[in-house]
């Protein structure tokens, strides 16, 4: 949710922090602020309410300081109005100390009420003037930073990330990890060091990392940093990567919005997932991030598929993956839902976590639940080393480079070959597929990215059908079979960056409710493909057009039948029938994008949403 940075080094603090803020922006970006120090512990802090422009406004650049430490944080608002005393940093009572925080802490109203006892005065409505106070209490009995940091986390309920400063220590960043929150990765650099919330804000900086783990402290100078547990003691084993991130895939290019970018960039991040997970010559499903996983998928006879947002309907389609390659039952569960189940599960269940970040706090939460009752784990993950990886017995990568558009989009479609890959992995070590199958299978994908180049090259097209969808206040997407996810996901997206109010549906249950909302100013989104059940699709559609509702159908090419019925049509090039839902993606992601633009929508940060949401 909310995005933390620091940074500690030779270098004019500031614009280096605004930079940091920026790039996770889209981490929640209700306000801002900085705190940065000079050498001599000199502190400042600024911070507004409203975008990082104003933040960068107030401070003019930031270049006329001469801090070259600090910390920076863009808020999600969670307690408290994103007003300006509500943005973090916030500093204890005597400035001894500042925080940055991202997280709940539970216990707040407890922790409140005791500083007010002992006479400390609240500025803000947050829960985390509370670790400010406790840790400019601890330090004014004589801890060192790191030291108040660890103490006060003890006291603290809930999951957080935090970073801290004091003046009385120049030069050093304090950082926790504590729980699922959000993560924190140190940027290692020469004579300088980064402290963030995710890889954007350090890899403009630096490819070398470092990710907290759970429950672990930093202590961090321009030239060193040292990783405790909450014993004080050093942890055994730094386990420091280079992160294979092109610093470029952060920028937006000559493209007006990161939601545009990433939408074009579907071909590359496919190819780059596809190569990366199988071979065709010779023909193999490679997988190699499987780990301890590889050898144990012999022993699945039952898979659980867990994720939120896009990420769900991503694992909603890969159960159909599942089901037809692997022969094996599968469910899917929201990860919220299934964290506070009683699910039934076993040694035998794997469970499948689809997280781009890596960082949900309910699929963390998720995956918690399914280690206790001795799951085997695989994720789907976009971010190296990100945390779901860390608790999983396996991971399956997609590359589909940063993602920055709060609505995900490329790291949908990599996903979606991702749980295909992995679905005919299990099918081979359960003997389900024979040999030949695999080989028709594997290069199936091949021809996919070209394809999807193809419709994304045609796009233009779909301006007047946004035009007219622009008007609208309603809308619904229909979808039957592999369609249903992809219905489910176009509705999400519309809503998402459009703000007009869509629901996505298999197409069976229209008649069950949703047709009683269909007039001529509430139309229909169908994928009516091919493979997509077509003839009962083709009944939907005619039901909708009865009650005079307006029908967008995508089809096959060349489907003049459907074509005749509909108002408007897209066409999709004909595809291998498991493959053909994410075709019918593109145009879907296109239209909310364009339907946005229409309305004048702020698509990359639409209003109320975070890309990374690490708290309940
Ligand atoms: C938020 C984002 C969505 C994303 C979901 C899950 O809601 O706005 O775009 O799909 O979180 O995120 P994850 O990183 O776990 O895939």
């Amino acid at each position: 949710m909310c995005g933390i940075v620091g940074y500690t080094g030779s270098r004019p603090a500031t614009p280096l922090l605004i930079e940091g803020l920026r790039d996770l922006e889209y981490r929640g970006y209700d306000s801002a602020g900085v705190a940065v120090m000079s050498g001599k512990g000199d502190l400042e802090i600024v911070k507004r309410a409203g975008k990082i422009q104003r933040l960068d406004d107030a401070l003019d650049g930031g270049e006329r300081t001469s801090a070259t430490t600090g910390i920076g944080h863009t808020r999600w608002a969670t307690h408290g109005k994103p007003t300006d005393m509500n943005a973090h940093p916030h500093p204890g009572t005597n400035g001894h100390v500042v925080v940055v925080h991202n997280g709940i802490v539970e216990n707040y109203a407890e922790l409140r009420r005791e500083l007010s006892e002992c006479g400390v005065t609240f500025s803000s409505e947050t829960d985390t003037e509370t670790i400010a106070h406790l840790m400019e209490r601890a330090m004014d009995r004589g801890l060192d930073l790191a030291s108040a940091l660890r103490e006060t986390a003890a006291r603290l309920e809930g999951s957080q990330a935090i970073v801290a400063i004091s003046p009385s220590e120049p030069g050093v960043l304090a950082a926790a990890r504590l729980g699922n929150a959000g993560g924190v990765v140190l940027g290692i650099g020469e004579g300088e060091n980064f402290v963030a919330s995710d890889l954007a804000a350090v890899i403009p900086h630096t490819r070398h990392v470092v990710f907290l783990a759970d429950h672990q402290f930093a202590r961090v100078t321009p030239g060193a940093f040292t990783i405790t547990g909450t014993d004080g003691q050093p942890v055994g084993t730094i386990d420091e990567r280079v992160v294979p991130i092109d610093p470029m895939s952060a920028l937006k290019g000559n493209y007006p919005h990161f939601m545009l970018k990433e939408i074009m960039e579907q071909p590359e991040a496919l190819s780059d997932t596809i190569q990366s997970l199988v071979s065709v010559e010779p023909p193999e499903i490679r997988l190699p991030d499987l780990g301890p996983a590889a050898d144990q998928l012999t022993r699945v006879n039952r898979v659980v598929l867990i994720g939120m947002g896009t990420s769900l309907h991503a694992a909603m389609l890969g159960r159909y993956f599942v089901e037809k390659y692997a022969g094996i039952p599968a469910e899917i569960d929201n990860a919220s839902e299934f964290r506070y189940r009683d699910a039934i599960l076993d040694p035998g269940t794997l469970v499948v976590s689809v997280s781009q970040s890596g960082e949900t706090v309910d699929v963390l939460e998720g995956m918690r639940v399914a280690r206790d009752a001795g799951c085997l784990q695989v994720t789907i993950c976009n971010t190296e080393g990100g945390q779901t990886t860390r608790v999983a017995d396996g991971t399956v990568y997609t590359r589909a480079g940063l993602e920055r558009g709060v609505a995900s989009t490329k790291c949908f479609t990599a996903a979606l070959v991702a749980l295909y890959a992995l679905a005919l992995r299990l099918g081979e070590a359960r003997g389900h597929l024979d040999q030949e199958t695999i080989i028709e299978r594997i290069r199936a994908l091949v021809p996919l990215p070209e394809h999807v180049a193809r419709i994304l090259g045609a796009e233009q097209a779909l301006a007047r059908v946004a035009r007219d969808l622009s008007q609208a206040q309603n809308m619904l997407f229909l979808g039957r079979g592999g369609a249903f996810p992809v219905a489910m996901e176009g509705a999400l997206k519309m809503k998402e960056v459009s703000y007009i109010h869509a629901e996505g549906y298999a197409a069976g249950e229209m008649k069950h409710g949703p047709i009683a909302l269909i007039d001529p100013g509430f139309p229909s989104v169908v994928i009516a493909t091919r493979h997509a059940l077509r003839n009962k699709i083709i009944s939907n559609i005619e039901q909708l057009q009865a009650r005079g509702g307006r029908v967008v159908a995508l089809v096959t090419e060349g489907d003049n039948e459907i074509e005749e019925l509909c108002d408007d049509c897209i066409e999709l090039p004909p595809v291998d029938q498991t493959l053909e839902p994410i075709l019918a993606t593109i145009p879907l992601q296109c239209l909310a994008y364009r339907v946005a633009i229409i309305r004048g929508c702020d698509v990359d940060q639409p209003r109320n949403l975070a890309k990374t949401v690490t708290v309940e």
